[in-house]
This record gives C-alpha cells, structure tokens and sequence, in this order.
C-alpha cells in the first residue's frame, strides 16, 4: 500500500459549498491539488471565479456555480452542475455558515429573526446540498463522503451573545452523526472538522477586538488562532480513502482549546 496515495483524489469529483469563503476557498484548491474537480457553489459569481482561477493555475480543474444554498432548486442545481461537467459526484464539502462574530445578543433577548436567520445560515445551507449531492452517490452506487464545517461552539458554551450559532452548530454536530449512521449503507462517510476561530473575513470584526482576541489567545494552549491552512489536513483525511472506516465523527481544531476546559 503506497500511503500517501491513499490521499489523493484523482478522478473524484468535489463539491465545496461556500467556496468563495475563507475555508471554501482553501478547501477548494486543496482538494483540487491532490487531483479531484471540483464545484465551487456559493452566491457571489465574483469571487466563485477568483477560486476557480486560481486552481486553474495551479493546474486542477474546477467551475463556479453561482448558487443560494438555502434554497432548494439552487442546491440542486449545484449536484446537477457537477454531474454534467464531470460526470459524477463523490465528496461535499459544507462550508457555508456563520453569524459567530455578526449575530450576538444577550440569550433571553435574542431576537428572533435572527435566530431563524442564523440556523438556516448553518444548517439548511448544509442540508439542502447535501441532500442533492447524497441522492446523486446513491444513484451512482460508488460511496462518498460528506464533511461538515462546525465549531467548537457546537460543543461549549462563551458569555458573547452566541446562542443561535452555537444551537445552529450542536445541531450540525448531531444530524453529521445521524446522517453517518444513515448513509453508511451506501458507503458514504460523514465526518465534521470543529474549528476554533480561523482566520478569514467572517472571523475578522471580532478579532479585531484586541481584548477579545488578546482573551481568545490566552485560552488556546498553542497560543494561536488557526490559519485557513490548517484546516487543510482534515479535509483531505475526511475526503480520501485515508479515512475509509472512520463516519459519523467530529474532529476539533482547535490548538487545544477543548482540552484545557
Ligand atoms: N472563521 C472562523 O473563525 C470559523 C471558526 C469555526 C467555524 N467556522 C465555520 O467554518 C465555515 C466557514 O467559515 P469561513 O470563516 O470560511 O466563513 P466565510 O469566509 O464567511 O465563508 C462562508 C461563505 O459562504 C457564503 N455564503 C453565505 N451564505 C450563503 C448561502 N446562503 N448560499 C451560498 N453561499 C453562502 C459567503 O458568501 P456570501 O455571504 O457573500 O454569499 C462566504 O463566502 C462556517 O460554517 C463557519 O461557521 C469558522
């Protein structure tokens, strides 16, 4: 067995939801560098084409596919795009999500709109194109893999006003295991990577509290926040063959974070 072999993914094809994002984008060209195609989906057409350019460059293959993933025609769509361009589906990755750092108010005062805003933000953005994307591997008969973008707010609570994104995310962290024990039968893995904070443009307003950020540092025992880099490990553990008897698993990244509660 050649062991790094069993990390690549050449003649897979990927989805990445929210590629236009700080970890969609990173997780696009990773997973197109190791030999997938892949589908960059997500709503602004823009930036979907800076990812797909760049992985042009670096010789992968890749479309954009302008796309609300709350709605449900839109993520269709995005299934049938990579079927027609690359004729199958194997992997999606669920990168849309957020309202961490944008949607924070006391809990017994949080509004509603913006609770429902929220969970949609993180949880249908996942359901509805995994949906598609796990109807078109059935079909197809060839396994798959499924990987989630959680938080370690799925798993503990922080006095910030978090209270939709952290049920959003808890929730995402069950159905991942749900979803595991359902598709296994079709041999299809679901797995969730939980960051602490990354850096990107969503995490940018509250990293630039230099209290908050200064507190955030001294509760990581690595004394960092993570980079879009090192989101990049998993997502290639999760997608390949490397992780073929791993499903319905959560793996926190989080330079220690967890561990030192
Ligand atoms: N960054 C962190 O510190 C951190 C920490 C823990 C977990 N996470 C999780 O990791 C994931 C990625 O985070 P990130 O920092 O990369 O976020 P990001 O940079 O904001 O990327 C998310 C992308 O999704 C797009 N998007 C939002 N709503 C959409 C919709 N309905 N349909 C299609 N696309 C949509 C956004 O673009 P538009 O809004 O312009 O469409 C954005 O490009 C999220 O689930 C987040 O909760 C992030």
């Amino acid at each position: 067995m050649d062991e790094l072999a069993r990390f690549r993914l050449d003649g897979k094809v990927a989805v990445v939801t929210g590629a236009s994002g700080g970890i969609g984008a990173r997780t696009a060209l990773a997973l197109a560098r190791v030999g997938a195609a892949v589908t960059c989906a997500g709503r602004s057409i823009e930036r979907l084409n800076a990812v797909v350019e760049r992985i042009e460059r670096a010789g992968g293959r890749a479309i954009a596919v302008e796309g609300d993933m709350a709605a449900k025609a839109d993520a269709d769509g995005v299934a049938e795009a990579a079927v027609e361009s690359f004729g199958r589906l194997d992997i999606i990755v669920n990168t849309v999500g957020g309202g961490a750092g944008t949607a924070l108010y006391p809990a017994h005062e949080y509004p509603e709109s913006e609770w429902d805003r929220i969970i949609d933000l993180n949880l249908r953005t996942s359901l509805l194109p995994t949906q598609a994307a796990v109807q078109a591997m059935i079909t197809a008969g060839n396994g798959g893999r499924v990987v989630n973008f959680s938080s370690v707010r799925g798993q503990l609570g922080i006095d910030n006003g978090f209270s939709a994104y952290v049920a959003a995310k808890g929730a995402m962290d069950a159905v991942s295991r749900q979803w595991a024990t359902e598709w296994a039968k079709h041999r299809i893995t679901v797995n969730s990577i939980a960051p602490t904070f990354v850096r990107t443009a969503q995490s940018e307003s509250l990293l630039a509290d230099k209290a908050f950020y200064e507190g955030l540092l001294a509760r990581i025992p690595l004394h960092r926040i993570a980079e879009t880099d090192d989101v990049v490990g998993a997502v290639l553990f999760f997608c390949s063959e490397a992780s073929s008897f791993v499903t319905g698993q959560l793996l926190t990244l989080d330079g220690g974070l967890t561990a030192a509660q």
